[in-house]
C-alpha cells in the first residue's frame, strides 16, 4: 500500500515516558483503551504508564492485568511499579516480582517517598536489579498543602503556595541517594531552575541521573492562573517565567533529556469545583506535539530535530527499548506523520481521550499528527471534518 504524505513530516513514533491511564480504579477519568486512543491521536507509539492506580502495582497482579488488557492495542505500552506497598511510603513493593512481570521502572509518582531510609533501601534494591527509579520529588512538609506556585500570584490570588524549595530539597536528597547507591534516577516533571542546576551537577559527577520536563511547564507560567482555571492546577505547579527560561535552557543544553506529558486526566465534574478542592493534573497527550511545534519550533526556540530527540531517541534510551526497525528481529519501525500546515482549534470535541482537562482548550495550534503507524499497521488516522 502506498500512502501519499507529500508536504508532511515522517518522524519516528513519539514516546511518552509519563502517562496516567487511571486503570484500574479511576476508569471514569481514563482507561487503557481511551488513554491509548489519546496517545495514538497525539502521534505516540510508546507510553510508560504510572502506577498510582487502585489497586497499585506493588506486586505482579496489576502488571498481569495491564498486559492482558493492552495486548491487542497497537501501541507499545510499558509498565511501571510503585516503590512502596499500597503507595504508603513504608514497606517496599516486590521489585523482583515486578521486574519479572515486565515493569521497566519503579516510581513514587503522585507521592514522594518522604522516609529517606525507605528510599535508600529502594534505590539499593533497584540498583541490584538494574531498575530505573523515577522520582516525583516533592517534600510534603514544605509543599504544605499548597495549590499553586508560591510567589506573586499565590499572594495576589489568595491561594496557598507551594515553594520551589519543596521540589529542590527532594531532588537534592534523591540525587545524594543515587550517589550512595549507584541506582539510575530519573527526575519526573522538573519545574525549577535550581532543579535543573542540581541535575546538571549530578550529570557532571557522572551519576546515572536523567530528567524530564512537561509541555505545560515549557509554555505556561503561573500568571495564567489569574482566572482560577482548575485545568491549570497541576503538580508540580506552573512556575514563573525565570524558571521556565531555565527549563528551556536545560532542555537545549542536554541537562533535561526528555519531554514527557504527565498526561493526568480528571473528569469535568471533578475539575469544575472550587480551586482548592480540584485535583492536580493536566491531560496532554493529544496536544503535546502541536503545542511544542507551535510555541517552540515555529517561534525558533528549539529545532524540530532537537524536539524529536527529546520525544523519541532519549526516552527510548532511558527505557532501554530495543532498536526500532530491526526487521530481522521482527521489529518494524513505528512512525508518525505530522502535517506542519494543519491548524486546528483545540476543543473538547477534538479530543478523543475520556477527560477534557486540557489547558490549551480554545487555542489554535499548528502541526498536528495525522497518522500513527505502529509496527506496520496504520493505528490512527485523523479524519478532518468540514471544509478544509
Ligand atoms: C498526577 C495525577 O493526577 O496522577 N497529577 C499531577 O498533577 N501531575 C500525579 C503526578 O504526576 O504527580
Ligand atoms: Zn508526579
Ligand atoms: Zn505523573
Amino acid at each position: 500500500e502506498v500512502i501519499d504524505i507529500e508536504g508532511k513530516f515522517l518522524i519516528p513514533g513519539l514516546i511518552d515516558m509519563h502517562v496516567h491511564f487511571r486503570d484500574p480504579g479511576y476508569t471514569h477519568k481514563e482507561d487503557i483503551h481511551s488513554g491509548s486512543n489519546a496517545a495514538l491521536a497525539g502521534g505516540f507509539t510508546g507510553v510508560l504508564m504510572m502506577p498510582n492506580t487502585d489497586p497499585p502495582p506493588d506486586n505482579a497482579t496489576v502488571i498481569y492485568y495491564w498486559k492482558e488488557k493492552s495486548k491487542s492495542i497497537p501501541l507499545n505500552i510499558l509498565f511501571s511499579g510503585c516503590i512502596t506497598k499500597n503507595r504508603a511510603g513504608k514497606e517496599l513493593s516486590k521489585f523482583y516480582e515486578l521486574k519479572e512481570a515486565g515493569a521497566v521502572a519503579i516510581t513514587d509518582d503522585g507521592n514522594w517517598v518522604a522516609d529517606g531510609a525507605v528510599f535508600r533501601h529502594a534505590m539499593e534494591y533497584a540498583a541490584a536489579l538494574d531498575l530505573l527509579v523515577i522520582t516525583h520529588a516533592e517534600e510534603p512538609t514544605i509543599a504544605n498543602r499548597g495549590v499553586i506556585n508560591e510567589g506573586y500570584w499565590s499572594t495576589v490570588l489568595g491561594l496557598r503556595g507551594i515553594p520551589k524549595a519543596a521540589e529542590n530539597i527532594a531532588i537534592y536528597r534523591d540525587i545524594e541517594i543515587a550517589k550512595m547507591t549507584g541506582a539510575k534516577l530519573h527526575v519526573a516533571h522538573l519545574s525549577t531552575a535550581e532543579g535543573v542546576r542540581l541535575v546538571a551537577a549530578a550529570k557532571k559527577l557522572g551519576l546515572k541521573v536523567t530528567a524530564e520536563v512537561t509541555p505545560h511547564h515549557l509554555v505556561l507560567t503561573d500568571e495564567a492562573l489569574a482566572g482560577y482555571d482548575t485545568n491549570l492546577k497541576v503538580n508540580p505547579p506552573l512556575r514563573e517565567a525565570e524558571e521556565q527560561k531555565a527549563l528551556l535552557k536545560g532542555l537545549l543544553e542536554g541537562v533535561i533529556d526528555v519531554i514527557a506529558t504527565d498526561h493526568a486526566p480528571h473528569a469535568s465534574y471533578e475539575k469544575n469545583v472550587e480551586f482548592n478542592d480540584a485535583p492536580f493534573g493536566i491531560e496532554g497527550l493529544e496536544t503535546a506535539f502541536p503545542v511544542l511545534y507551535t510555541e517552540l519550533v515555529l517561534k525558533k526556540k528549539i529545532t524540530l530535530e532537537k524536539l524529536l530527540l527529546k520525544m523519541t531517541v532519549n526516552p527510548a534510551k532511558i527505557l532501554q527499548l530495543p532498536k526500532q526497525g530491526d526487521i530481522k528481529k521482527g521489529n518494524y519501525a513505528n512512525l508518525t506523520v505530522i502535517d506542519p500546515k494543519l491548524t486546528l482549534k483545540v476543543s473538547e470535541e477534538l479530543l478523543v481521550g475520556k477527560s477534557k482537562n486540557n489547558p490549551f482548550l480554545g487555542r489554535t495550534l499548528t502541526g498536528w499528527p495525522v497518522m500513527t503507524i505502529y509496527q506496520g499497521i496504520v493505528a490512527y488516522q485523523r479524519i478532518l471534518k468540514g471544509v478544509q
